[in-house]
């Protein structure tokens, strides 16, 4: 993955228990490197290590490490310059959830190495109540997702409720039920 996401994973580290804290993510993690670029890919594999190491270092499981990492990724992502993106594709967040693929496919045109997840909305139960399915090349990111879109919907001060409804009947996505007032 781009050296953009390991980079906030760091920062997250660094936020919640410091300098010290990232060190020891880097130790049981096996990870040596210090910095990433950010427009550079790197292996998907520094990634899921990182997370490893960040779970065992605070005792959290792996996916409640994933799920505040996506809750942090769009404050991250926003001040990093991608704000405006968020704002073209997002006027409102129900606009934003349906241009999710957009958003990625704009992203892949300054990020050729992007291996972007792809979003369908299943149903409109309401305009504020959505069916979402997450497909994805990559395995065990489900739980960054509810993070994801918890955090989209700060964004619009929105209190959003997701919840994670398994795989779909075909097993080839992931569904959430989304919805706020
Ligand atoms: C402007 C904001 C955003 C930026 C800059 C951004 C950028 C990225 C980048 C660089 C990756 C790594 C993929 C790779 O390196 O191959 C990624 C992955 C991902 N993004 Fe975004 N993204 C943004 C917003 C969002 C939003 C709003 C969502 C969903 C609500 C989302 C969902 C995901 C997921 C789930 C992944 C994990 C990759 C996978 O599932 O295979 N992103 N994004």
């Amino acid at each position: 993955m781009y050296g953009l996401i390991n980079m906030a994973i760091k920062q997250l580290v660094i936020d919640n228990i410091g300098e010290a804290g990232w060190r020891e993510v880097q130790e049981k993690s096996q990870v040596k490197q210090n910095y990433f670029e950010l427009l550079t890919v790197y292996d998907d594999d520094i990634t899921y290590k990182l997370v490893g190491g960040a779970s065992e270092v605070t005792g959290k499981k792996p996916e409640e490490i994933l799920h505040l990492f996506g809750s942090y990724w769009i404050e991250f992502a926003a001040n990093a310059g991608y704000e405006p993106l968020l704002n073209l594709f997002g006027p409102t967040l129900k606009v934003c959830l349906f241009n999710l693929n957009k958003m990625h496919d704009q992203m892949g045109a300054m990020m050729p190495g992007l291996i972007p997840p792809e979003f369908e909305i299943e149903k409109e139960i309401s305009p504020t109540e959505f069916l979402i399915l997450y497909r994805s090349k990559r395995v065990g990111l489900t739980a960054m997702v509810s993070g994801l879109l918890e955090a989209l919907g700060k964004r619009y001060q929105l209190k959003v409720e997701v919840n994670y409804l398994g795989r779909t009947e075909d097993n080839l996505s992931d569904r959430f039920h989304i919805k706020w007032n």
